[in-house]
């Protein structure tokens, strides 16, 4: 018997089968089932994807036992501090950090993407001025296949960068526009002299009767949280947007439905949900009671931007964060801002509470994001778009990554199905 195999016997038909372990370059071994139903007839069973991996990638690895996260193989911490939006944009859609003349070519690329078609500003006017931004981006997003029929053929490598370069370049510009709706100023139109996310901010903020400068601190808060949102391998939103893709449908379409999936406050949702849950707790005082409805199995209520799936350890990510939380309010934003207090005391009574510790619950990305992004002025219903703009690059990258993958196939899982079994049908006159 091979090392590198394991075998599964089925004791109610005496088959037995060795299924080959393969190992990536790091990361524990995966068993292939592959075969397993063609030759033994069983399929697995794994709600939750909580022992599967879904599909062979490149791009993001994630140790969770040991707070590691690389893009490409490069340690985020190492991102963080020396990097910048664009440049982690361009290693995990190429594989590689840019030289500095791919970095220009790509920045540029960007930049003359970064226009929507003008009759796309008028979808807007079919949304009520109080709807969710997440719901118009989902909408308006998804138009987007309407408009550019150049780069829907995902079999054609010049029609997929030229969609990833549109996605990545109009998302700002989309979701600027989601926000200046619900506020009722006018859209503000891309300036391409101003870094990704400086023309993200000019075109939230910037209003035509003044002038607007982009704060530079805010720019560089900004820019490392869309780094360390860029991409986080097979989550909820990023498996959803592989999911559709696996059916050939137009990048478009696919990145549209991740950015359904990042909605949740399980997932992407969570940075709005913490500040909403913050507002309520509202001091210190009333922790404890908000501690135990978390620890109560009989109440829906959880620590939000606390817990990950894969995370046992602190999310290095939220350590960065919180790092960054001190001194953007110490620069831009109320030093004292007493949120930030509350969430630094939550935290701390979470982190030696027994229920926290024995299922090792720690703060994820999400839990001081959205300080930061507060301090900026950007409104908590816009949080999670901003979740969204940063990720659409690992959306885009998993995407190409998948769609250029020899072995792909339509993503058809299979389940235990418990229903009624075999009955003959009883016309209407004779059903009880
Ligand atoms: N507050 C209270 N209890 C919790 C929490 C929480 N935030 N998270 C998990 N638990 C408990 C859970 O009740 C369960 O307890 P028990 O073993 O007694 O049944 C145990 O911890 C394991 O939880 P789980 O729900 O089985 O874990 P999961 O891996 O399915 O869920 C999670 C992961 C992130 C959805 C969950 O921790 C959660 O809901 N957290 C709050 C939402 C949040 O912050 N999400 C952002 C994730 S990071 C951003 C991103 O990448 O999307």
């Amino acid at each position: 018997m091979s090392k590198d195999t394991v075998t599964i016997t089925d004791n109610s038909s005496g088959k037995t089968i060795e299924l080959p372990i393969r190992r990536g370059t790091v990361g524990p071994p995966v068993v292939d089932i592959t075969t397993l139903y063609k030759e033994m007839g069983l399929f697995t069973f794994d709600p939750g994807f909580l022992s599967t991996a879904s599909c062979r990638s490149s791009i993001t690895y994630i140790d969770g036992d040991n707070g590691v996260l690389m893009y490409r193989g490069y340690p985020i911490e190492q991102l963080a501090e020396k990097s910048t939006f664009l440049e982690v944009a361009h290693l995990l859609l190429w594989g590689e950090l840019p030289t500095k003349d791919q970095l220009d070519k790509f920045t540029s690329l960007i930049r003359r993407h970064t226009l929507i078609n003008e009759s796309l500003k008028s979808f807007y006017n079919g949304f009520y001025h109080d709807a969710h931004p997440m719901a118009v981006m989902v909408g308006v997003f998804g138009s987007l296949s309407a408009f550019y029929h150049d780069s829907l053929d995902i079999h054609d490598a010049g029609h997929r960068e030229l969609a990833a370069l549109r996605m990545i370049a109009k998302m700002p510009t989309i979701a600027a526009a989601s926000y200046k709706h619900t506020v009722g100023e006018p859209f503000v139109y891309p300036k391409n002299t101003l870094s990704y996310v400086g023309n993200l901010l000019n075109m939230m903020f910037a209003v035509p009767a003044e002038e607007y400068a982009v704060d530079p601190i805010a720019e560089r808060a900004m820019d490392l949280i869309f780094i360390l949102h860029a991409d986080h391998e097979q989550n909820a939103s990023t498996s959803t947007v592989r999911l559709s893709g696996s059916s050939s449908a137009n990048p478009f379409a696919c990145v549209s439905s991740g950015i359904t999936a990042l909605w949740g406050p399980a997932h992407g949702g969570a940075n709005e949900a913490v500040l909403t849950m913050l507002e309520e707790i509202g001091d210190v005082k009333n922790i404890g009671k908000y501690i135990d409805k978390a620890k109560d199995k009989n109440d829906p209520f959880r620590l939000m931007g606390f817990g990950h799936r894969i995370y046992k350890k602190y999310d290095p990510r939220a350590k960065i964060i919180r790092q960054m939380c001190h001194e953007v309010l110490a620069k831009i934003g109320d030093k004292n801002d007493p949120l930030f207090e509350l969430a630094l005391r939550l935290e701390e009574v979470a982190l030696n509470d027994e229920y926290f510790q024995s299922r090792s619950l720690y703060p994820n990305v999400d839990f001081y994001s959205g300080i930061i992004y507060r301090a900026i002025g950007i409104p908590t219903n816009m949080f999670t778009v901003m979740f969204a703009i940063a990720r659409t690059v690992g959306w885009v990258a998993q995407w190409m990554e998948m769609i250029a993958d020899p072995d792909q196939r339509i993503a058809r899982p299979r389940q235990i199905y418990d229903g009624a079994a075999p009955r003959n049908y009883i016309p209407i006159e004779q059903r009880k």
